[in-house]
C-alpha cells in the first residue's frame, strides 16, 4: 500500500514563543523536515475559542491559567502535511515539560517550563481534523510541492 503522504497536523507557536521571535524557527523546522505547509496565519483568538480548543483539559487545575497565557498575544497557526505528521509533529516539539524534552526538539532547544511551551502539536489524527476545522473555517490550501519526488520513496 502506499504510504499516507496527506495526513495533516496542527501546529501553533504560542504567544510566548510569537514573543521570543520564534516563528520562523519553528516553521522552518516543519520545512527543513520534509512537511507541506498548506495553512498559516497570524491570529488573536478570542477566550470562548481558546476554552474550545481546549476542552478536554477544562477540569485540569492549571486550565484558567493556561487560557491567561494564551490570551497574552497573538498565535501563529499552521496546518503541516506529510507522512506521519502528527506522530513526527509531536517528537518534534518535545514533551509538555520542556524539561524532559531532549535537545534537539523546539522545547528541548528553546523552553523550559511547562506553562511556557512555546508550541502546540495535534497529539491524534483525530484531534488534528477537529483543530483544523476549528483553527482554518476557510480551509487549507491544495497546491503540489516539486520536491515531493526527492522526499517520499
Ligand atoms: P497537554 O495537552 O497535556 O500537553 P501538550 O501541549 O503537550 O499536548 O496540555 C496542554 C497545555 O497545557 C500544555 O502544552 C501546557 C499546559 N499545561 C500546564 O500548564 N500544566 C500542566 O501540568 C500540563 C499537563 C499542561
Amino acid at each position: 500500500m502506499a504510504p499516507n503522504t496527506t495526513e495533516r497536523t496542527y501546529i501553533m507557536v504560542k504567544p510566548d514563543g510569537v514573543d521570543r521571535g520564534l516563528v520562523g524557527e519553528i516553521l522552518s523546522r516543519f520545512e527543513k523536515r520534509g512537511f507541506k505547509l498548506i495553512a498559516a496565519k497570524l491570529a488573536l483568538p478570542s477566550k470562548e475559542h481558546l476554552e474550545e480548543h481546549y476542552a478536554d483539559l477544562k477540569e485540569r487545575p492549571f486550565f484558567p491559567g493556561l487560557i491567561r497565557y494564551m490570551l497574552g498575544g497573538p498565535v501563529f497557526c499552521m496546518v503541516f502535511e506529510g507522512l506521519d505528521a502528527v506522530k513526527t509533529g509531536r517528537a518534534m516539539l518535545g514533551a509538555t515539560n520542556p524539561l524532559a524534552s531532549a535537545p534537539g526538539t523546539i522545547r528541548g532547544d528553546f523552553a523550559l517550563a511547562t506553562g511556557r511551551n512555546i508550541c502546540h502539536g495535534s497529539d491524534s489524527v483525530e484531534n488534528a481534523e477537529k483543530e483544523i476545522a476549528l483553527w482554518f473555517p476557510e480551509g487549507t490550501l491544495q497546491y503540489k510541492l516539486s520536491q515531493a519526488a526527492v522526499i517520499y520513496e
